[in-house]
């Protein structure tokens, strides 16, 4: 977000024209209140769903029904500075009022949750970011905000950039995995695709970076639980995506729940003000979380709302998501001496500056054509990029003998309440989607043309329907494929997990069909990495299918016969039992490194070594690599490996540039990702890749949150995963340390 003279002088020149309590009602992200349209009070309906007594699905659908009160009379007086929804022509009601009802005709902003698409969905980000596609990763963003944009959304809370090491905590699902790197190319592209489209305000949205930040540093992987770290981890694991972001000129950020160090990131000035603000430069603003003021009380840091809003404001959070406390408290804090107004201005023209950003002066409102193209069917682009992203997110993860691809006139059995879902392949966070556009495993098998019986036999949380499990054991095909994993509830917010293995009986149900004699083939649907150790250790063939959005059946399909090669991998390691987690690639060597020797770091009752590591993805190809070279060449190591598809098809692989600073000041990672090329290669041919890795990229913060640079020995690695690489070393000086 850049803004020129111009749209500087006009903030300024509002900014004076504005009373108190008008700067006030900037701060104010509402929410449409519930207020009817059910037999019970919204508490009552809420406890409802808490306890069991009403299903998920039930409550979506009354909640798609029912009353809202959209505050107009608050909009008309001034004192709410953006609300939440995704109905064109509501936000077209509530624009209206805010534009021609209220003294300085002030847009809103209209923010909403679009973390991988809206209606158009397309993988969850843990599913997307295995593509290691950046290309795809801007274009799919540049969709949802197109998107977003019709459905009268103008700022999107995504993209979620938690480096996520724990695979209990539930919202792995939504975040870029477990590498700083990775993860900063995936805010890049996504900050790229939501916002640069500036020709149209029709094309683009303003960004919020989440969660900020190390949110999902969790302890024990339980959500909303307290994080505490080193200055080090936090500037090298956490921060540099939001970093990345901020280098793209991301708009906004959102103030994550949790507690840092001690002091909640709601309220925590270092993070807000001292690192996103003066060291990353964030020129837009920061909004809290949901409550996210109000629960400071609870964190026992604030003695009532009006404290937790005054040391929210003066902390660096500028805008307040859903209590109003600073529309509640703010203007008597100023009032009092507790705030200066420059504080109060700040936030306020940060605000103001994001909404003359995206034109909304000019066109605050949808035009009825756009509104009534989105009425339509879906655009045919939007199902085919779908389509691309979950074929490129898929991951071959294990496929002995060659059973896969499969012949299109091979009969099989397909089992598994989950192929039949087309509700659930949409993953977690997706609030746009219609059913009509979803495509289940078992759709896509079909539209296929494939040959096969079809028994739910279990789902994620039934019992085993023993006859329909006969009957497929008693069906005369020896292949079943088998579509288990988890509901999409059962990742996202609010949803960790002390067992991540299989849920409920499908595991059970695995086990008696390969006690049958049965060729199981899984297919997972899933939104975590899952502890797999009996599935990889059993089956003959693993794909991953994640989540994968609208068009996840005819992506699976293509796979599943050959008609597209998988070359997905994975950006987050995946455990064999529970207890090895939270495990990630990029860890320390520690002073004993685990090993069969008894006095090393591992467990008398678990592997050292994951089920399967980070960047693994097989395809239905083999790539090798050979003779790989470093040459330094003043600011850059310039590395290059020879690939030779050696295998019988076509296809694509992801080559994987790490390093490790074999000796530093800190302990630093056995390995860190450095680069990476999806190199296409026709089955025989060979091709040289060259990887440029800059000499600025090659250090590490320290405790003092500095970034260094220190002269040593360097391990360099490429492979297709994090642990069959190729290896070899340099020494690096350099010059005096320069720091980028
Ligand atoms: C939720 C989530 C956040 C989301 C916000 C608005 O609590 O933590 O990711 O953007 O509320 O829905």
């Amino acid at each position: 977000m850049k803004l020129n003279v111009e749209q500087r002088e006009f903030v300024e020149e509002l900014l004076e024209k504005m009373t108190l309590e008008e700067k006030v009602g900037q701060l104010n992200l509402d929410s449409p209140s519930i207020v009817g349209g059910f037999d019970v009070p919204f508490e009552e309906l809420i406890e409802m769903v808490t306890d069991g007594r009403m299903s998920q699905e039930e409550f979506g659908k009354i909640m798609a029904t029912a009353e809202r009160d959209f505050h107009e009379d608050d909009i008309r007086a001034g004192m709410v500075g953006a609300i939440m929804g995704n109905d064109p022509v509501k936000a077209n009601e509530l624009q209206k009022i805010a534009v021609e009802e209220t003294r300085l005709g002030i847009p809103l902003l209209m923010g909403f949750d679009v973390i991988h698409g809206l209606r158009s969905v397309y993988p969850i980000a843990i599913a997307e970011a295995g593509s290691f596609d950046d290309d795809l990763m801007e274009r799919t963003a540049k969709m949802a905000a197109k998107e977003s944009r019709a459905y009268g959304i103008n700022w999107n809370f995504a993209p979620m950039l938690d480096v996520a090491r724990d695979s209990r905590w539930g919202r792995v699902s939504e975040g870029p995995g477990e590498d700083p790197y990775l993860a900063s190319n995936f805010a890049r592209a996504k900050i790229k695709g939501l916002q640069n489209n500036t020709e149209s305000t029709e094309n683009y949205v303003a960004a919020c970076t989440k969660h900020y930040v190390a949110y999902s540093a969790c302890e024990a992987g339980r959500d909303y639980n307290t994080t505490s770290m080193s200055t080090s981890q936090l500037y090298n694991v956490y921060l540099p995506p939001f970093k990345a972001a901020m280098e793209e000129g991301a708009c906004s950020a959102m103030a994550s729940f949790n507690d840092l160090n001690g002091v909640p990131c709601t309220v925590n000035s270092y993070t807000l003000r001292d690192i996103l603000k003066d060291k990353f430069g964030l020129e837009g603003f920061v909004v809290s979380d949901a409550n996210g003021i109000r629960e400071c009380v609870t964190h026992g840091v604030a003695e009532d709302d009006g404290d937790a809003g005054i040391k929210a404001l003066n902390a660096g959070l500028d805008m307040d998501m859903g209590t109003r406390i600073f529309y509640n408290h703010i203007a008597q804090a100023v009032k009092d001496g507790k705030i200066l107004m420059e504080t109060l201005d700040d936030a306020v023209r940060r605000i103001l500056s994001v909404k003359v950003w995206l034109g909304l002066f000019e066109n605050p409102y949808v035009s009825k054509a756009v509104i009534d193209e989105y009425a339509k069917a879906l655009p045919k682009e939007h199902k085919d990029l779908c389509l691309e992203a979950a074929e490129k997110s898929i991951v071959l993860l294990k496929n002995e003998n060659g059973i896969l691809p499969l012949g299109k006139e091979r009969k099989f059995t397909l089992v598994g309440e989950l192929a039949d879902r087309a509700d659930e392949v949409v993953g977690a966070w997706s609030l746009g989607w219609e059913i009509d556009d979803c495509v289940s495993v078992k759709q896509g098998l079909e539209e296929a043309g494939a040959q096969f019986e079809y028994y739910p036999v279990c789902g994620p949380e039934s019992d085993i329907d023993e006859n329909e499990l006969r009957a497929a054991i008693e069906s005369d095909s020896e292949i079943v494929i088998a579509v288990v994993g988890e509901y999409k509830s059962m990742s996202g917010e609010a949803s960790s997990k002390a067992d991540i293995t299989l849920p409920g009986n499908q595991q059970k149900m695995l086990k008696k069909l390969v006690a049958a004699g049965k060729q199981v083939i899984a297919v997972l649907m899933n939104g975590r990495p899952l502890a797999l150790g009996w599935e990889a250790e059993n089956l003959p063939a693993i794909i991953e299918g994640w989540h994968l959005g609208i068009q996840m059946g005819n992506a699976i399909a293509k796979v599943m016969f050959g008609e597209c090669n998988p070359s997905g991998k994975l950006s987050s390691t995946f455990s064999s039992v529970n207890g090895q987690e939270p495990m990630y690639y990029n860890h320390p060597n520690t002073g004993r490194p685990g090993s069969k020797s008894k006095f090393t770091s591992k467990y008398l009752d678990a592997p050292v070594e994951p089920c399967f590591p980070f960047g693994f993805g097989l395809s239905y190809t083999t790539f090798e690599y050979s003779n790989l070279k470093v040459d330094e060449n003043g600011d850059e190591i310039s590395v290059s490996v020879m690939l030779k598809n050696a295998g019988n098809y076509d296809g694509t692989e992801v080559a994987q540039l790490y390093m490790q600073d074999v000796t530093a000041s800190l302990v630093r990672p056995v390995k860190e990702l450095k680069g990476y090329k999806r190199v296409t290669l026709k089955k025989g041919e060979s091709s040289r890749i060259d990887f440029t890795l800059r000499k600025c990229d090659m250090g590490f913060y320290d405790n003092q949150g500095k970034y260094t640079l220190e002269d040593g020995l360097f391990r360099i690695y490429v492979g297709g995963n994090s642990k069959d690489v190729l290896d070899t070393e340099i020494s690096v000086s350099f010059r005096n340390g320069e720091v980028k």
